[in-house]
């Protein structure tokens, strides 16, 4: 009687104090506690990060649990069910998210990017962490041995994981089993198990889409560790996520966990609303939010993950600093890009961009075409100035933009990776007679993504950037003959020069703002002065300044206005349209082209509203001429008018005006 009494008091103490199971279907009022930047979201779900950059997000179960038997000192087994999901609503996913265990809610030395916010460089591997993780980890970084950038690992006190295996699952039919590839950062919700066994001594780790495979099917990692060394008696568990210079959301969508038991199978036949970007999901719809196609992010992934795939496991002769880590996710291998553009031999050569010698490149392993950017530096200094703009523009992403893919260093060369364009630049085609003319329609959208780009990165972005270098040898056109504005950014270091007293005026001789010349000083007019430029240039088929043509017609823009004034606006537009365009449009770009070349700065239309032009949101505005001087040509020097035109339409009177505003019909 006594004994039995004493029995089922121990078990009642031993099931009250060790034995701990919950289960979240939603995570609102979970008995979670949040820090850096995970939140619980509106339909209660965990969201560990956001699509910003560099993020770290962690959330814990509040209360601490026992992992361990203080008698003995071994490791209890543990269960826990949970569905993540990963959303790429850009072109990179960000580092990844772990399920975690450890003595601590809070990671002071914590990096982002691959440190997935529980380590930092130094503390990474260190055996006092006392931190157990499995990771699942969209992001290949070769300093901490990733095996690829779609795996799961097991991580004791590192990210260098101990053990890791390509995203799979298995599935047993008729007595066959099969492994299947599972992508994370698919957006589709994905279930894990994670099975600890304290007696058998071993970790089970299993993946499945939802309702495929069960829990009970082969693990697709299953590893005979003793945890008893890493974990403490009292410990937290919960996860941990985290962004680089490229991101994702990552979000946990329900969550069992048990000691000593089986963590409680998941419901997940309604699972919460979560971000994401596929179209083809019901709700919110982030592609058509951001204006990016679908088919291009789709490409753009699969060529990313690719690159990333590839960049390998590092034992080369590079050295890699400290620093350089910090910008880990886009670095490739010298030796990678060495093979890839043949060791750089000539006739890998495709240009002379702006900065440095362009090469055509073709990855290794994949196939992949890109296009290598040679830019050589002078120090280390400036190699690390570098970094830090490529890192930052690294993170724009515009349809309209050249894809930067990454970087590498080779000692104080900075190599820039993007994507290949197969069909070059637009200079090409309007200046050389082997490419075929495009038409009109072509020209005109070409313009307008042109335009597109310039708005994204002087008003859409968190920061204004100022591209500096806006002419048609800068637009190139991928495989849909779509404008991508390349070399954006890239200036600005050019501008500090070597010592910073002396600024360097940047651009290219015939897009150059006049006010450059004075100020030497960027603006987001001076774009636009470029981009008048561009557009005049599109229009009539040739260069700004052009020393082959008769004295009156040399200067573009000027040629442009006297035939404007002169009501021969025709004579202008390129003869190789062979009169194929629509006369309204051609006429509000030139007459667009014109302002943008206004002399003076503020007088000139911002990108928003060339953008709405040309997108006919807005229409053209009446412009009346009040007063006009066409500077004397002096040598090369380049003039320009003097004009100055009013959004007035009551005072469109003069005879100037009645011509500027009929141009030409
Ligand atoms: C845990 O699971 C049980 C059974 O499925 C369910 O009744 C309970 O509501 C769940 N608890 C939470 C917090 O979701
Ligand atoms: C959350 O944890 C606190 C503190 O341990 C506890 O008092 C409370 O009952 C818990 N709430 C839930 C919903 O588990
Ligand atoms: C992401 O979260 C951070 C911190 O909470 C916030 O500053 C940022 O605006 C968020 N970004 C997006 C895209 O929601
Ligand atoms: C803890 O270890 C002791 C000694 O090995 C053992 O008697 C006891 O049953 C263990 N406790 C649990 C909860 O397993
Ligand atoms: C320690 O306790 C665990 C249960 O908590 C038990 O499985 C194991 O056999 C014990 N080990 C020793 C050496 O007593
Ligand atoms: C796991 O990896 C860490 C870091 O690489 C290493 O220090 C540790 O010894 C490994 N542990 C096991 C059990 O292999
Ligand atoms: C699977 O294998 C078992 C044992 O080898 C056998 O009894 C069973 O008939 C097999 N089932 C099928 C569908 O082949
Ligand atoms: C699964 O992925 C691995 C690694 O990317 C690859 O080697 C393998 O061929 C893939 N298997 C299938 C069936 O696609
Ligand atoms: C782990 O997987 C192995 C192999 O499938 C299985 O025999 C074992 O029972 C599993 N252990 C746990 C704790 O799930």
């Amino acid at each position: 009687m006594l004994l039995q009494a004493l029995l089922l008091f121990l078990a009642m103490n031993l099931s009250s104090s060790y034995d701990i199971a919950f289960n979240y279907s939603s995570f609102h009022g979970a008995n979670m506690s949040l820090n850096g930047v995970s939140e619980i979201t509106g339909s209660g779900v965990l969201q560990l990060t956001n699509n910003s950059q560099p993020l770290i997000g962690h959330a814990f179960y509040s209360n601490l649990l026992q992992f361990k038997n203080s008698s003995n000192g071994s490791a209890f087994s543990f269960s826990t069910a949970f569905v993540f999901a990963i959303t790429v609503p850009l072109v990179f996913p960000g580092s990844g998210l772990a399920f975690v265990i450890s003595p601590t809610t809070h990671f002071e030395e914590a990096d982002s990017a691959q440190y997935l916010g529980l380590f930092g460089l130094t503390g990474n591997g260190d055996p006092q962490n006392q931190v157990f993780a499995v990771e699942f980890d969209t992001l290949r970084n070769i300093d901490v041995g990733d095996i690829d950038s779609n795996h799961v690992g097991i991580d004791l006190n590192s990210v260098r994981s101990n053990v890791s295996a390509h995203a799979a699952y298995y599935l047993t039919e008729n007595n066959k089993t099969t492994i299947h590839n599972l992508s994370l950062t698919s957006e589709d919700p994905i279930q894990v198990w994670i099975e600890y066994d304290g007696t058998e001594k071993l970790l089970n780790v299993t993946l499945s889409p939802i309702g495929i495979a069960g829990r009970t099917g082969q693990p697709l990692i299953s590893y005979g560790v003793d945890l008893s060394p890493t974990l403490q008696e009292f410990m937290y568990v919960g996860f941990s996520a985290s962004t680089g210079i490229v991101a994702s959301y990552h979000s946990i969508l329900e969550w069992s966990f048990a000691i000593n038991g089986r963590a409680r199978d998941l419901d997940t036949s309604k699972l919460p609303w979560y971000p994401r970007s596929k179209s083809s999901s019901k709700g919110l719809s982030m592609v058509s939010m951001i204006g990016i196609s679908l088919s291009s992010i789709i490409v753009a992934i699969a060529a990313i993950s690719v690159i990333l795939f590839i960049v390998r496991r590092g034992t080369y002769e590079e050295i890699v600093e400290d620093w350089e880590l910090e910008y880990g996710p886009h670095r490739f291998s010298y030796k990678e890009i060495s093979m890839a553009t043949n060791g750089f031999r000539d006739e890998e050569l495709i240009g002379f961009g702006g900065f440095g010698k362009v090469y055509k490149g073709v990855m290794p392993d994949s196939g992949l075409q890109v296009a290598v950017k040679q830019v050589a530096q002078e120090s280390e200094h400036r190699v690390r100035e570098f970094l830090a703009e490529v890192s930052s523009i690294g993170k724009l992403r515009h349809r309209n933009l050249v894809p930067l893919l990454g970087w590498c260093k080779q000692r104080a060369d900075l190599i820039i990776v993007y994507e290949y364009m197969p069909h070059g630049s637009l200079d090409k085609y309007l200046f050389n007679d082997d490419k075929p003319p495009l038409g009109w329609k072509q020209r005109h959208k070409i313009l307008k993504g042109v335009a597109s780009a310039l708005l994204y990165l002087h008003e859409q972005w968190e920061q204004v950037v100022i591209h500096r270098d806006v002419k048609a040898g800068n637009v190139l056109l991928d495989a849909e003959m779509n404008a991508r504005l390349g070399d954006f950014g890239l200036a600005r270091l050019y501008e500090h020069g070597s010592d910073s007293q002396t600024t360097r005026v940047v651009g290219t001789f015939g897009y150059l703002a006049p006010e450059m010349s004075r100020t030497g000083k960027a603006t987001t007019e001076s774009d636009v002065f470029s981009y008048g430029a561009v557009l005049l240039e599109v229009a009539c088929g040739r260069r700004p300044i052009d020393g082959q043509r008769p004295p009156e017609e040399i200067i573009l823009v000027d040629w442009v206005w006297e035939c404007i004034k002169g009501g021969k606006l025709l004579d202008v537009v390129d003869p190789r349209l062979e009169g194929c365009f629509d006369i309204g449009e051609i006429t509000m770009v030139l007459r667009l082209g014109l302002w943008c070349s206004h002399p003076v700065p503020t007088l000139r239309p911002s990108m928003k509203q060339v953008y709405q032009y040309l997108d006919g949101d807005v229409p053209f505005p009446e412009i009346s001429v009040t007063k006009m001087v066409v500077q004397e040509k002096k040598n090369d020097q380049y003039s320009f008018l003097e004009t100055s035109y009013r959004h007035d339409p009551s005072s469109s009177s003069s005879a100037d005006t009645a011509i500027l505003l009929s141009g030409g019909r």
